[in-house]
């Protein structure tokens, strides 16, 4: 199983046990909590519903979590769906029409919508009325169904495959940005105090650096570091034991694991470092392109490995160094 890559392979109560409830305990983000902060006291100062809230960026960066403390702070019910489950137009209809006034409707991966559903999103966002086409071709109509006020809050890790109408019924947009080390290390901190168990101060920072800026991996690289610890029959965290851990999770120096350096690797030795088209890297090291385009490149863009041209991918002077190929 892939630990680091921050993708939800692991179904369990963890990430739930973790995830902090208020916007007080939610780290970094500071822009973006500020904004919704002033957003949420005065949807409530006015006893109005919130405006409805897109929140977009890379895998476990904290949309989710962002999503149920709204619904928190703003003392309503949140009902969730996704967006592959919405297969029919009855399915959305079914969620809408459930929603008391100023409830928070979760819709993940809301980018995958089907086209014709999203249709009806829209007079639902706008006019807080639902239009359905009712009886059969020739003598069917269409009815008017009004709803409470509500937020729709939308999480996608692909906001450029929203369309411009979605995306511009959107009052609030959100975008989530990677972590820096220092708020790792508090993440890493709190996560520590909630499963008591105790980390020491240069192994937590230790952790935070290689974790691509993300707090779901730091978290399960503390849940796997804490396995090493508890069966050496140690009391805490060590750096040792960390810096060993982390070896043998296969996570570098800079916290790349193996499909990014397979990536990287690919691109420098079979792809002379590019130019070359994503497809053909995806292909080359066995993976998904949307994998390689959610997931892996924006960590290896914003780092600095790679770079996008108009001709492909291209590897910097940094990825030649840090592979240890001459260019
Ligand atoms: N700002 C934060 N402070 C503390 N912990 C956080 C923060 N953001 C995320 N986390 C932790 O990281 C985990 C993953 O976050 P979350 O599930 O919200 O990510 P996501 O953006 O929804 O990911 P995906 O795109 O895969 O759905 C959560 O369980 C939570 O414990
Ligand atoms: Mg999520």
């Amino acid at each position: 199983m892939r630990e680091v890559s921050g993708e939800k392979f692991e179904v369990d109560d963890f990430e739930e046990t973790l995830r902090p409830r208020y916007i007080d305990e939610y780290i970094g983000q500071t822009e973006v909590k500020e904004n919704v902060s002033v957003f949420i006291k005065a949807a409530k100062l006015r006893g109005e519903a919130l405006d409805h809230v897109l929140l977009y960026g890379p895998p476990g960066l904290g949309k989710t979590t962002l999503a149920h403390i709204i619904a928190n702070e703003l003392e309503t019910e949140i009902k969730t769906t996704t967006g592959p489950s919405i297969e029919k137009t009855g399915d959305l209809a079914a969620v809408l029409s459930s929603l008391e006034p100023g409830d928070v409707l979760f819709i993940d991966e809301i980018h995958r919508i089907p086209r014709f559903i999203e249709e009806i999103l829209y007079s639902a966002m706008e006019d807080f009325s639902l239009d359905i086409i009712v009886g059969t071709e020739g003598s069917s109509r269409t009815i008017k169904i009004d709803l409470p006020p509500f937020t729709l809050v939308g999480a996608t890790t692909r906001a450029g495959d929203l369309t411009a109408p979605l995306r511009d019924r959107f009052g609030i947009v959100c975008k989530l940005n990677y972590y820096s080390n220092e708020e790792l290390t508090e993440i890493v901190k709190r996560t520590s105090r909630v499963l008591e168990m105790d980390i020491e101060d240069d192994a937590a920072i230790e952790l935070a650096k290689r974790s691509r800026r993300t707090p779901r991996i730091v978290n399960r690289l503390f849940k796997r570091v804490r396995d090493f610890t508890q069966v050496e029959g140690k009391p805490n965290i060590t750096k040792e034991i960390t810096l060993s851990s982390l070896d043998r999770l296969k996570v570098d120096n800079l916290g790349l694991d193996q499909i990014d350096i397979e990536y990287l690797d690919s691109l420098i030795k079979k792809f002379s470092g590019g130019p070359v088209g994503v497809e053909t890297i995806a292909s080359s090291i066995g993976e998904e392109v949307t994998t390689l385009e959610d997931v892996i490149e924006p960590y290896l863009m914003q780092e600095g490995f790679i770079k996008r041209t108009q001709r492909g991918r291209v590897a910097t002077e940094k990825a030649y160094n840090h592979m240890e190929v001459i260019k």
